[in-house]
């Protein structure tokens, strides 16, 4: 791995707790519960390399739908587990963000969470961005809604949107796009998952269910990242003009 040439941001579906946790005959809880350590393990191994932005897909729109003990069941885990680790993430100069719907959230969980923003809201290393009640069509409508309540204001004119208007009214405005996009568990979808931002970013889909996930693997990952040249709509041979300028 050259550790000169990491991505800045990694964004991450975490897939297939429900059928590691059915492989060994339990409930889908099972398997959410041991994602956590999944959770834990690929955050500690993106501080240590350095990385400054990590989005973990915890909770999206569409799993409001599931049946309501497993609903109940993960927004416990996660309150429960990020109030446990809030003096970790402390400790490792993390600071933590949340992008999603909020209002959709139990409000002992909203209460809990706001908290814990809060708390690592000094923090300077590894920015940890939760995605919890997200949906990529949730945030461009809710983006939408505000940047027409801004013309209809006059805080904005219509003839001057630009390229980056939308982006300024994203839930994601203050991070800089993934550069890598891994999803486990052999699922080869975006799945509503920062649709605008994932624009340029590169896609790993591997077979490990998230429960085996570990940062051997996010190694492999990023390796894999560092194989491929990133083109950004170029030709190979302006950006072998482009490198051999820079000298
Ligand atoms: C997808 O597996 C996983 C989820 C919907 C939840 C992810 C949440 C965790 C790993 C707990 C996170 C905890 C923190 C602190 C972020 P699935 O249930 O869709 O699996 P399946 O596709 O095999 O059914």
């Amino acid at each position: 791995m050259d550790l000169q040439r990491l991505p800045r941001h990694i964004a991450i579906i975490m897939d297939g707790n429900g059928r590691w946790a059915r492989e060994r005959n339990h409930d889908r809880l099972y398997g959410h519960y041991h994602g956590v350590e999944s959770v834990r393990n690929i955050v500690e191994g993106c501080a240590e390399l350095g990385i400054e932005y990590l989005t973990l897909y915890a909770f999206s729109t569409e799993n409001w739908d599931r049946p309501e003990y497993e609903v109940t069941g993960l927004m416990e885990l996660l309150v429960e587990t990020i109030r446990k680790e809030v003096s970790t993430l402390n400790k490792n100069n993390i600071r933590l963000h949340m992008i999603g719907d909020m209002d959709m959230l139990p409000d002992y969980a909203r209460k809990e969470l706001n908290e814990a923003l809060e708390m690592t809201s000094r923090n300077t290393g590894l920015n940890l961005i939760m995605a919890l009640s997200y949906s990529s069509r949730w945030e461009i409508t809710e983006a939408i809604k505000q940047i027409a309540a801004d013309i209809k204001s006059g805080k904005i004119q219509p003839e001057n949107i630009g390229q980056d208007t939308l982006h300024q009214y994203l839930s994601t405005k203050n991070f800089p796009d993934p550069e890598l996009m891994i999803r486990t568990s052999g699922e080869y979808r975006i799945s509503n998952f920062l649709l605008y931002q994932l624009a340029y970013a590169e896609l790993y889909f591997t077979p490990v269910l998230w429960p085996d996930f570990r940062k051997e693997n996010l190694y492999e990952a990023i390796i894999d990242f560092q194989r491929r040249e990133r083109r950004f709509g170029k030709t190979s041979e302006q950006l072998r003009r482009e490198i051999s300028s820079e000298g």
